[in-house]
């Protein structure tokens, strides 16, 4: 496949930005997208050029690092998966497509298209955890019964992987997509009773603090989060949110 590509490239995150070119030839069909840019890469370091900084680490669809905005959408065009399982198959022999970094206030870009995502490790933080009783009286979690679709609907929600396309893909850069499947995950099981009226008034500040926007319920974040993480997850949060402010 022979395709131009135009990436976004920023020195730093105080650099004026700007769209380059790059012409690409001989690319396989069956390469990731991540190994199209590595080709790319290679090439520009041959040449005595900057490569292109990009993030990703696991590239399995695990770790949610390599968040890349493709042709103007989180991800790219195909649904249900991460950049790095993404396959050069998916575009068109000629065809131009379009590199960008997340764009959001709250994800700052680093370089290139690395954005800056330490505003979710302190949501994380502000509440993304339980206690568990570790003095030798510990119940073994799999002797609590849980409903079925209790526990399906927290396993669903701990598969968030922390990517961030869900506030690049909204209009108002919010995060509650993220948060409300942070919040699920927990408030769905008896483990997570002990901190829940703490946990959801804190994560709610926190992201508040980072500067994301509000839910207007568009849904293009449900409909880009490569785990498939449900608008229910947001309506659980709320129904937390308003029961924490009661008691609080
Ligand atoms: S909710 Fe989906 S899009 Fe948002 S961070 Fe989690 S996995 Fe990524
Ligand atoms: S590199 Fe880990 S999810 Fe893509």
């Amino acid at each position: 496949m022979n395709l131009t590509l135009k990436i976004w490239r920023q020195k730093n995150a105080n650099a004026k930005g700007k769209m380059v070119d790059y012409p690409i030839s001989n690319i396989s069909p069956d390469m990731s997208f991540l190994e199209m840019l590595d080709v790319l890469n290679n090439e520009l370091i041959e040449k005595g050029e900057e490569p292109v900084s990009f993030d990703h680490d696991c590239r399995e669809g695990i770790c949610g690092s390599c968040s890349l905005y493709i042709n103007g959408e989180a991800h790219g065009p195909d649904r249900l998966i991460t950049t790095c399982q993404l396959h050069m198959r998916t575009f068109k022999d000629g065809e131009t497509i379009v590199i960008e970094p997340w764009r959001a206030k709250a994800f700052p870009v680093i370089k290139d298209l690395i954005v800056d995502r330490s505003a979710f490790d302190r949501i994380q933080h502000a509440g993304g955890f339980i206690s568990v009783n570790t003095s030798g009286n510990t119940i073994d979690a799999n002797t609590i019964p849980i409903e079925k679709e209790d526990a399906d609907n927290a396993f669903m929600a701990a598969t968030c992987i922390g990517c961030g396309a869900c506030v690049a893909s909204c209009k108002n850069s919010s995060a509650m997509l993220f948060v409300g499947a942070k919040v699920s995950q927990f408030a769905l099981l008896p483990q997570g009773q002990v901190e829940a009226t703490d946990r959801v008034l804190n994560m709610v500040k926190q992201m508040d603090e980072e500067g994301f926007g509000n839910c207007t319920n568009t849904g293009a974040c449900e409909v880009e989060c490569p785990k498939g993480i449900s608008l229910e997850n947001i309506a659980r949060m709320n129904r937390e949110y308003l029961s924490a402010s009661l008691k609080g």
